[in-house]
């Protein structure tokens, strides 16, 4: 079975409660590394325990949330193996799959409805990765 790990800060946490029970409809099992309630809590505090399970491939993929995205995104993205990318369309959700080939997809919660959020969250898991020269500029990233 395929395993998709969550991470959330407060901010997010409603928001990752409705996407764990919707990804179970597309056959998922989730690890889910908190936050486990609205009660304020730093997002590194769960971004680095997820971003080392998808590095040591304790789980396929990653989805996380925060506020806006960006305090998930940018902790996530300071682990070598990990391309986090934030989306709030659609569009976005696909393309960061097929041309960075995102390996967490990061969503904004507090800037997209719960209807938003599950077709992002499908259109990621539903678009395959490009390759060619997506492969070739991903290749490069690593410093
Ligand atoms: C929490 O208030 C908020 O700062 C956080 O969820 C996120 O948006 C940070 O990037």
């Amino acid at each position: 079975m395929k395993t998709v790990g969550l991470a959330s800060d407060h901010a997010g946490y409603p928001l990752k409660e409705v996407l764990k029970k919707y990804l179970v409809k597309f056959g998922y099992e989730t690890v889910d590394f908190g936050t486990h309630s609205t009660e304020s809590m730093d997002y590194p505090d769960t971004a680095h325990p997820l971003a080392k399970a998808v590095e040591n491939g304790e789980v396929d993929w990653g989805l996380a949330m925060c506020g806006t995205g960006n305090g998930m995104a940018i902790s996530l993205n300071k682990h070598q193996k990990i391309r986090a990318g934030l989306a709030w369309s659609v569009d976005i959700g696909k393309l960061v799959k097929q041309h960075n080939n995102a390996n967490v997809l990061v969503l904004p919660a507090r800037f997209i409805t719960e209807y938003q959020a599950k077709r992002i969250v499908k259109a990621f898991i539903e678009t395959e990765f490009e390759g060619g020269r997506h492969q070739r500029r991903i290749d490069k990233i690593p410093c």
